[in-house]
Formats: C-alpha cells, sequence, structure tokens
C-alpha cells in the first residue's frame, strides 16, 4: 500500500516531468490543469492534511509545502522560457519588411480644366452669382437665330458648326455658351447673376492651339441701371483672380450680335498682350425676344475660352497636353497618381 509521503512524491515527479515535457504554451496549460490544478494528485495530498493527525500533520505538510512550491517554480520557469520562445518566434514569422514596393493604389483626381471651372464657379458664386447649365447638344434655334444671328452667318456653315443628323431635326452641337444666356432669361426674371461653364464645339482641326472640343465660360448680368462700367469692373476683379493682382485688362470695339455695343477683352501678362473673349452689353433685341423690356433692365454678357485661360496662365505651349489626357501633364497640377 502506498504511503501519503510516496503518493506525494508520485504526484510531484509526475508534475515535473510533465513541466519538463511540455513543448509550446498550450500542452504547459494542459499539464498546469493535470498536476496543479485543484484535481490534479498534488492538490488532493494537500487536501489529505486535513484528515490527519496532528502530529503527522505537521511533518507531511512541510513535505506539501516543498513539493508545490518546486512545482510552482518548474512551472514558471518554463512558462517564461516558452513565452520568450514565442515571442522570439513571433518577431521572425510577423517582420514586415518596411522596404518591399509597395502595391500602388492609383488615385483619380481632376482635370485642370474641372479643377480651373470649380475655381471660377467658386469665385462668381463668391459675387453673388448663379452657376447655369444648359445641353451640348443645343437648338439651332437658342444656338444661332435667339442670339440675333442672322441666317447666311458664316458661322452657321458645316465649316464650323457640327450639325447632328438628322437635320431636320435642326440641333447643333453648341458653338458657344451663349445660348444658356437666352435659357435664362427664359426662364428667370431679372435681376440676373449667372455664370456658366460648359462644354462647347466647333469644326475645327486638333492642333498646338485648336481643339473642336473646347471649353467656354459666359457670364450674364441682367440689372436695372447696368452699365459698360459694371462689365469692365467685373471683368478686371475676374481677370486679376486668373492672373494675379498686376494684370491689366482692354476692351476693343468688336462685334457679336448679341451684344451691342461689343468688345474683344484682352489682358496683359507677362509682357503681351492677350486675347481673352469676347463681351458686350446685351443687345435689346436679345432682351425682348427673351421677353425682358429693355427701357427697364440692361445687362452685359462676357465669354471666354476656358483653355486659353489655363494655357496662359499656366505656361501650357500646346493644346494636345490639355486634351490628350496624359496623366505626367495633369500631375503637375497635384492630380492623378501618387
Ligand atoms: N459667344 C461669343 C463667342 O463664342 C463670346 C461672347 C459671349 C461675346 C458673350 C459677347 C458676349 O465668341
Amino acid at each position: 500500500m502506498s504511503t501519503p509521503a510516496a503518493a506525494l512524491d508520485l504526484a510531484r515527479t509526475g508534475a515535473l516531468a510533465a513541466i519538463e515535457s511540455a513543448t509550446d504554451l498550450d500542452l504547459l496549460k494542459a499539464v498546469k490543469i493535470e498536476h496543479i490544478g485543484d484535481k490534479s494528485e498534488l492538490a488532493k495530498a494537500s487536501q489529505s492534511l486535513g484528515k490527519m493527525e496532528p502530529a503527522d500533520r505537521s511533518e507531511f505538510g512541510k513535505l506539501v509545502g516543498a513539493a508545490k512550491a518546486e512545482v510552482n517554480a518548474a512551472f514558471e520557469a518554463k512558462s517564461a522560457l516558452l513565452e520568450a520562445e514565442r515571442d522570439a518566434r513571433v518577431l521572425v514569422d510577423e517582420r514586415v519588411d518596411i522596404t518591399l514596393p509597395y502595391q500602388r493604389v492609383l488615385k483619380g483626381g481632376l482635370h485642370p480644366l474641372t479643377i480651373l471651372t470649380n475655381e471660377i464657379s467658386d469665385l462668381f458664386i463668391g459675387l453673388g452669382y448663379r452657376v447655369a447649365e444648359g445641353p451640348e447638344l443645343e437648338s439651332e434655334w437658342l444656338n444661332f437665330d435667339a442670339l440675333n444671328i442672322p441666317t447666311d452667318h458664316p458661322a452657321r456653315t458645316m465649316q464650323d458648326t457640327f450639325f447632328v443628323e438628322p437635320l431636320a431635326a435642326r440641333l447643333v452641337l453648341r458653338t458657344h455658351t451663349s445660348p444658356v444666356q437666352i435659357r435664362t432669361m427664359l426662364e428667370n426674371q431679372p435681376p440676373i447673376y449667372v455664370i456658366c461653364p460648359g462644354r462647347t464645339y466647333r469644326a475645327d482641326e486638333l492642333d498646338a492651339t485648336h481643339t473642336p472640343v473646347f471649353s467656354q465660360v459666359e457670364g450674364l448680368v441682367i440689372d436695372k441701371g447696368i452699365t459698360m462700367a459694371d462689365l469692365k469692373g467685373t471683368l478686371d476683379y475676374f481677370a486679376r483672380a486668373m492672373f494675379g493682382p498686376d494684370v491689366k485688362t482692354r476692351l476693343r470695339p468688336s462685334f457679336f450680335p448679341f451684344t451691342e455695343p461689343s468688345a474683344e477683352v484682352d489682358f496683359f501678362f507677362n509682357g503681351r498682350w492677350v486675347e481673352w473673349g469676347g463681351c458686350g452689353m446685351v443687345n435689346p433685341k436679345v432682351l425682348i425676344a427673351c421677353g425682358i423690356d429693355p427701357d427697364e433692365y440692361s445687362g452685359f454678357a462676357f465669354g471666354m475660352g476656358l483653355e486659353r485661360t489655363l494655357m496662359v496662365r499656366h505656361g501650357i505651349t500646346d493644346m494636345h497636353d490639355i486634351v490628350e489626357g496624359d496623366i505626367r501633364f495633369t500631375q503637375a497640377f497635384g492630380t492623378g497618381a501618387r
């Protein structure tokens, strides 16, 4: 029959052997439950103390205490060793080489023309204007007739204008943003303060300075007592926002059927005069056609090319760069890949 001391020694050596053979933290945890936990032989030996005679109890108690201490110390040592091993292994297994090339995700961005359009819209919204829009496929009537452009005007030929089939529908790709003036005046009563940026089309070949698809921004103001001084002041403000505080503008007499008087607006930038666009006081005939009383209201309109504005402002010398969509060009504007 085994004595309590022999049973205790068996429990102790069993526990020590199990701890010794545990090769990872999971196994060590199982060893703890089996050899150190409440239901282990070691715990039973400890519990048996309660049933012993006081004399035996103090003797055996020392043995139990020593055995438990030895087993616990072995467990702690092994636990520390396995944790250190695991930590070292994780450092190797989960190592991230931050010098490896990463998967670059190209972020989309706005085209410089769109950035410019937004900038101009913001500028005029700040002056109390509204942004007006119209279709790029426009009725011939709104693109030409309502703007007082005569039926035999050379701009109306197929050499200049894209007519869209079926021809009987009399639809054109708008040649300028001015039809939006008409749409705005037909739909709204004065006072009118609108800016209309948009895409326009003319039958030109793509070369360094021309593109058949281009962009304009149109401005239209109709109110009481509007004069050419208001037009000039607005153009000056616009030009300074585009080209810097020192830019100068000038108006040269010109002709547009929908404005009277009409002018070309130029700006002086980097030592030379640059043509910017057309402008003038809205022709009373156009006001009448739109149901606005020219005795009560007057107004001005202007329209300029956005490509030209972008090219001069940023020293772009070839139109191809703007239209071809090469991101090496747009990246210089903070747009595109990163
Ligand atoms: N629509 C004219 C053009 O495209 C420009 C313009 C706009 C002229 C408004 C006068 C007033 O050439």
